[in-house]
């Protein structure tokens, strides 16, 4: 972890910056009309974790700086997480007393069971897993799902196949149950299953983890929908129906109103969009890497060592493209260039810092783009999709940093503030990744 954060409380972190002033006015209302709008086909609204819309807003606002730390802090647990991925190894477990957010961002409505239990279910493209909090579960937050209600719900036995691929498994009675970590927590569940609805389809027979005890403050509270690759993710799990391939669009930094979509099949996916090749690897088989090869700062290509892309399946080095942090991390070499560019673009100008981010100004920024430059693909950022802007104090950080050196973090992350209203395909069959401009409201 980076010390250098103060610890900070389980408040949810505000996510609207530039209007953190109208937010307010969203706290006092329930959930309104605007919020029961029914998910159409196979594509399903999502929303930020702190939107209006969101059973999970957070009561009391918070200042610039403050929602920035607490982002900044979630990332580092993320980036922490992802990097037990990376090695293969399971996460550190951080300093209790530490309490810290790791919960991923952007939530769905799903409905769960025969007849249906609507829950919000956390979106996690670097996940296989699904797990949803079900009754008698010790250290789950309120809303469960009774499986006892469901007449569709079944508990998964040891002789299950999938109970080969869940990690740690033991036979207590009879059902598959097993433990794993996710961020700060721990979680024991048994492999169970049961019909899942997402948007007007219906998958039969999801295998999921019904969870049964739950420690630390990482665990999504009503769930978490895996959209790896992997083995057990839903995408394997619904081959005909989606034949592995889903987009998103996530839902610009500007409005906690806003809102973006899931859209799972090939059914409905843009025709004009440009592609780079997805990377397989196997070792770390729910990532979606891709070949970034260079980055442009307005229209210079900044000069990074090669070996700061360099895709490897031993190591797990590379760039996977992530849901779930929300600020681009490089690895150190690479966001060092890039910074340097930077502030050589400002000249003059006086460079601050807030928190992990060490490239502010309180004069405007000057730099039109960057461009993430993947084999095959250029993808060109607005300002609006690398800089933060507060407009209390004026400040505006350049909204990326480094790789987090106190772990061994070998991975560069193409975050979700820096895909916001682009829709990203992922076509599995294909080996591909899109990228198309797209207003995700
Ligand atoms: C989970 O498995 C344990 C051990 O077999 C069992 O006691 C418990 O009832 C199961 N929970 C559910 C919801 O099936
Ligand atoms: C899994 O977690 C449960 C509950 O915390 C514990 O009793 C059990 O020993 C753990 N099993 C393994 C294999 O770690
Ligand atoms: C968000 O929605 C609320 C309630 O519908 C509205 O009062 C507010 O003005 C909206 N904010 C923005 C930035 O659109
Ligand atoms: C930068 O900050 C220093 C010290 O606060 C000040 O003297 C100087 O005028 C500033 N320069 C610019 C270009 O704003
Ligand atoms: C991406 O930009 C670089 C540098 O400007 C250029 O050389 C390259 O041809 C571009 N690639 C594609 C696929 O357009």
């Amino acid at each position: 972890m980076n010390n250098s954060l103060p610890p900070h409380t389980l408040l949810p972190l505000l996510f609207s910056l530039t209007i953190l002033s109208l937010s307010s006015s969203a706290h006092g209302f329930n959930l309104n009309s605007k919020c029961d709008t029914q998910d159409q086909g196979s594509t399903l609204q999502v929303l930020h974790v702190n939107s209006p819309c969101s059973p999970f807003r957070p009561q009391t606002p918070l200042s610039w700086e403050e929602s920035v730390l607490q982002m900044q802090s979630k990332d580092q647990t993320r980036l922490q997480y992802l990097a037990s991925l990376v090695a293969g190894k399971s996460v550190v477990p951080i300093a209790s007393g530490r309490q810290v957010l790791q919960s991923p961002t952007y939530i769905l409505k799903a409905k769960i069971g025969t007849p249906a239990q609507t829950m919000f279910m956390a979106v996690d493209n670097s996940n296989d897993a699904g797990w949803i909090p079900c009754s008698g579960c010790a250290g789950c937050s309120s809303t469960k799902f009774d499986s006892a209600k469901s007449t569709t719900f079944r508990t998964l036995g040891c002789q299950a196949a999938q109970c080969k691929q869940v990690p740690n498994p033991t036979c207590t009675g009879r059902a598959c149950s097993f433990n794993m970590t996710y961020g700060s927590s721990t979680i024991a569940a048994n492999l169970s299953r049961d019909s899942i609805t997402l948007a007007t389809n219906v998958v039969q027979r999801y295998t999921f983890g019904c969870i049964q005890k739950a420690t630390g403050s990482s665990v999504p509270p009503q769930g978490l929908l895996g959209l790896g690759r992997g083995p057990l993710s839903l995408l394997s799990q619904t081959q005909r129906l989606y034949r592995s391939t889903f987009s998103y669009c996530l839902p610009s930094f500007k409005s906690l109103n806003f809102s973006g979509s899931l859209r799972l099949g090939p059914i409905g996916q843009p025709k004009r969009i440009k592609y780079t090749q997805l990377l397989r690897n196997p070792r770390r088989s729910s990532f979606y890497y891709v070949n970034l090869i260079g980055i442009r700062v307005g229209r210079r290509v900044v000069d990074i060592p090669p070996s700061a892309f360099a895709f490897d399946t031993n190591t797990g080095a590379g760039t996977i493209v992530d849901s779930g942090t929300i600020f681009t991390r490089l690895v150190e070499p690479a966001y060092t260039a890039v910074r340097n560019e930077f502030r050589r673009r400002m000249g003059k100008a006086n460079v601050s810092s807030l928190g992990g981010f060490d490239t502010c100004y309180t004069v405007p920024v000057t730099v039109p783009t960057i461009t993430f430059m993947f084999s095959g693909m250029n993808v060109t950022l607005p300002q609006d999709n690398f800089l933060i802007h507060s407009t209390a104090s004026s400040t505006t950080c350049l909204a990326m940093a480094a790789a987090p050196e106190n772990f061994n973090s070998v991975l560069n992350v193409i975050a979700n503030m820096q895909q916001q209203n682009h829709r990203i395909l992922f076509d599995v069959p294909n080996s591909r990744l899109g990228v198309a401009r797209e207003k995700c409201t």
